[in-house]
């Protein structure tokens, strides 16, 4: 076997929030996300045919060897996210090293991050487009979770200053600035995400069986909609159908200035969450509803899957004492 020498690496893959279209993006619709100036830090030796890695978040060292042909068995479960991205990179030689966050738990996409780092770590080098697939797939492998591209996307093509209008079906990412007289305020519900992943894909699954009737609903009416005959499968895809809408709504508004309006798709958004697609809670609910009522801010939803997790929040500057401020920050390097 070949022995390489061991080389000091340091990489950083930032979380993400998105600031509308949620549970869209594997059905190839609309999302509107941004990398944030929070994420996942990995310093280390690369070398060696196992990767031994220690967190500040995790009380168990992740440690396997390589080649990992089975990452879904790999303990501690969240070892499985780096086992997951060498396991698809197939890679023989690995790294010893530190992780480091300063995301919340859940929310804000600290798992994808922790892939996209991984990736970079193990020396990946193809393009953001290939690591965010690459990383995907791992998702899918290690963990059983059907997720759509959207985390490793933006935490792998974030670019500073601009969220990003992703189409899921072309995967053509279209800048968009973020207005300096707004702020972008992530505050966390304090809500653990149990259910996430059977729900996830109970979702999903549900999204697929509304095609299987009507068609893509990327493009599907809400008149064919209204033709399901099944009332969960109707919500669900009327869930997603005005959510594409909103989102391109919500992107005019933002570059237009009518915060108003942009806000109140932001709102629109969370009703549709929590009423047609199911993946709200009171404790969601609450804490939107707390942050709208407070002058100056223009509108506020749950950010990712749901089921807690985090809300997101639309606002002048400086209205909210509670949560932090994130901004728009680049994607995924070695530093
Ligand atoms: C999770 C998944 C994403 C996306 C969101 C919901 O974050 O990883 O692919 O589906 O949920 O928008």
């Amino acid at each position: 076997m070949n022995e390489v020498s061991a080389q000091r690496r340091d990489v950083f893959a930032p979380g993400r929030v998105n600031l509308i279209g949620d549970h869209t993006d594997y059905t190839g619709g609309l999302v509107f996300p941004m990398a944030i100036n929070r994420g996942v830090r990995i310093t280390g030796e690369v070398g060696g045919h196992h990767v031994e890695v220690t967190s500040d978040r995790e009380p168990v060292a992740a440690r396997f060897s390589l080649p990992v042909t089975d990452p879904a068995g790999i303990e501690p479960r969240w070892a499985r996210h780096l086992a997951g991205v060498a396991a698809e990179m197939g890679t023989a030689v690995g790294f010893t090293g530190q992780l480091s966050s300063d995301l919340p738990v859940a929310g804000l996409s600290s798992s994808a991050a922790v892939q996209v780092a991984a990736a970079l770590m193990l020396g990946h080098e193809g393009s953001p487009l290939e690591r965010a697939m690459l990383c995907q797939a791992a998702e899918h492998r290690a963990t059983g979770v059907p997720c759509g591209i959207m985390d490793q996307l933006t935490i792998a093509s974030g670019i500073p200053g601009h969220a990003l209008l992703i189409d899921c079906h072309t995967l053509e990412i279209t800048p968009h600035l973020v207005p300096d007289d707004v702020e972008i305020v992530i505050v966390h519900s304090g809500q653990h995400r149990e259910l996430v992943d059977s729900e996830y894909a109970t979702r999903r699954a549900q999204c697929e069986a509304a095609e299987e009737v009507i068609g893509p609903l990327r493009i599907a009416s809400l008149d064919a909609v209204g033709d399901l005959d099944d009332a969960v499968l109707r919500a669900r895809a009327r869930h997603v159908v005005t959510e594409n809408a909103r989102v391109a709504i919500f992107a005019e508004a933002l570059a237009a200035g009518d915060y108003a309006e942009a806000g109140q798709q932001m709102l629109d958004s969370h009703r549709s969450l929590g009423h047609d697609f199911a993946v709200s809670t009171s404790v969601l609910d609450a804490l939107v509803d707390e942050l709208c009522a407070v002058p100056g801010v223009y509108g506020a939803r749950l950010t990712g899957a749901g089921f807690g997790g985090a809300v997101v929040a639309l606002t002048r500057p400086g209205v909210l004492d509670q949560g932090f401020v994130a901004t728009a920050s680049a994607g995924a390097s070695v530093l």
